[in-house]
């Protein structure tokens, strides 16, 4: 039908017709970056969540989602969404509708809003383009799904302070041999950490704090070349820390604060560089002042407060790079080494221990507040009172 217009119309005309035909659907194209498909996923995504009035006004067809819809939309060169942030605006709500799961070139995929719910869609398994995946502080609940585990070209998984998100971690995430930051701080996860992940290569920042999590700390995570920042404080851990932990290479930070671990540190640990070593509130024993010692040369942070250390601290010797010292609430004696006043310490608390005679001269020490040497068997001199 519209062939045979076209023909009745005469030759030269014909010839300017189709330039200006094939030049208006070239400027269309130019001035909607926006893939049709991905679009209309998006649109129907909006309808699925109930029409939220923020999307409603951003969202429309009439505009280029690529450039118009709003800062949590970037498309690649051929008008693909790539990344998609649902947070920020309160008016997205309820639980995620499993067509995101056709948004096929999303590289980033973020959640991050309290009134976002539900299950965390396995449709996004489907996406296997991801390469950072966030669900952070939202009332999404159940657990993490096994099928992430599918997302082999993830570099970042952060699943935070979400209090509804239960269950263990998958070992299935074992699978993310990309990954360099794996957060998942801050749910209701419980079960062990599984040994498997010590696969995920390419590892770097692990944190699993604040959670529920029982067992022992699997000694595998040693393996993991590039492994320089462990977080595990605050979970029900159990058993000894790892012998294999003195084989980091890299120097580390290493909080363990809050759980149930018991036995000595091993000594093996002495052989690492650490910026950062919270061992506190655990039920550990033993003379653990091999972690000190002279050739530390990273400024460093050590807490051994609030568990059941015995050592003589007059032997003692320090790196110089030494900043926080808290061996506070153990039951270590002797004296404070003469060194201790010499260190460019940001901090220091041995409170609650059995040490006794002089606090150490110098500059340092007298600054920092009494509280900070109290309770112990007979300190004495500035900043408490002076020796007999
Ligand atoms: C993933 O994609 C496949 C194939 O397109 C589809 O059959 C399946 O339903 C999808 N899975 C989910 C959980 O959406
Ligand atoms: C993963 O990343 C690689 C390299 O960037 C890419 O070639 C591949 O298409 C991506 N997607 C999947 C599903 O592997
Ligand atoms: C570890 O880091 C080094 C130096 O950045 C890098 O060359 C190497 O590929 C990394 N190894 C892994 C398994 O990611
Ligand atoms: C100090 O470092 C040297 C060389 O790196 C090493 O041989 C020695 O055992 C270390 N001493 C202590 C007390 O760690
Ligand atoms: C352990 O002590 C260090 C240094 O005093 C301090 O920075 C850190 O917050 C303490 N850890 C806890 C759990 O209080
Ligand atoms: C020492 O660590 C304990 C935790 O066991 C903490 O309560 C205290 O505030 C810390 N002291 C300093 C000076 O940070």
């Amino acid at each position: 039908m519209e062939h045979n217009h076209f023909n009745m119309i005469p030759h030269h005309l014909r010839i300017s017709l189709s330039l200006l035909r094939f030049s208006l659907v070239f400027t269309l194209t130019i001035s909607k970056q926006c893939n049709p498909y991905d679009e209309n996923i998006l649109l129907e995504l909006k309808t699925r969540l109930g029409n939220p009035s923020t999307l409603v006004q951003y969202w429309t067809p009439t505009t280029d989602c690529c450039r118009n819809w709003a800062s949590g939309i970037n498309c690649d060169d051929v008008g693909h969404v790539t990344s998609l942030t649902l947070g920020f605006v309160d008016d997205v709500s309820g639980p995620i509708p499993p067509i995101i799961g056709e948004l096929l070139f999303l590289r980033d995929l973020e959640f991050w809003q309290k009134n976002i719910s539900g299950a965390i869609p396995c449709a996004i398994c489907n996406l296997t383009n991801l390469e950072q995946l966030t669900i952070r502080e939202t009332s999404m609940s159940g657990p993490i799904p096994y099928c992430l585990g599918r997302l082999t070209n993830l570099t970042q998984l952060d699943i935070s302070l979400n209090d509804r998100i239960t269950g263990p971690i998958p070992d299935s995430l074992a699978h993310l041999t990309n990954i360099h930051v794996l957060q998942l701080p801050a749910n209701k996860l419980s079960g062990q950490i599984p040994y498997s992940l010590h696969h995920m290569r390419s590892l770097q920042w692990f944190n699993v704090e604040s959670n529920q999590l029982s067992g022992s700390i699997p000694a595998s995570l040693a393996l993991i070349p590039n492994l320089t920042v462990i977080i595990m404080d605050n979970n029900k851990l159990s058993g000894s820390i790892p012998h294999s932990f003195g084989s980091f290479q890299n120097p580390i930070t290493l909080d363990l604060h809050g759980n149930r671990l018991s036995g000595p540190i091993p000594g093996s640990l002495g052989r690492v560089n650490a910026y950062s070593m919270d061992f506190s509130s655990n039920g550990l024993v033993g003379d653990p002042s091999f972690l000190f010692g002279r050739n530390k040369t990273f400024a460093l942070t050590i807490n051994l407060s609030n568990n059941r250390f015995e050592l003589d601290f007059s032997k003692v010797e320090f790196p110089a790079g030494l900043r926080d010292l808290n061996i506070s609430h153990n039951m270590i004696y002797g004296s404070l080494p003469k060194q201790l006043g010499q260190l460019p310490l940001r901090s220091i608390d041995v409170s609650y221990n059995q040490l006794c005679g002089p606090i150490p001269t110098g500059r340092r020490l007298k600054r920092f507040s009494p509280i900070y040497f109290s309770n112990n068997k007979c300190l004495c001199g500035l900043p408490l009172p002076p020796c007999k």
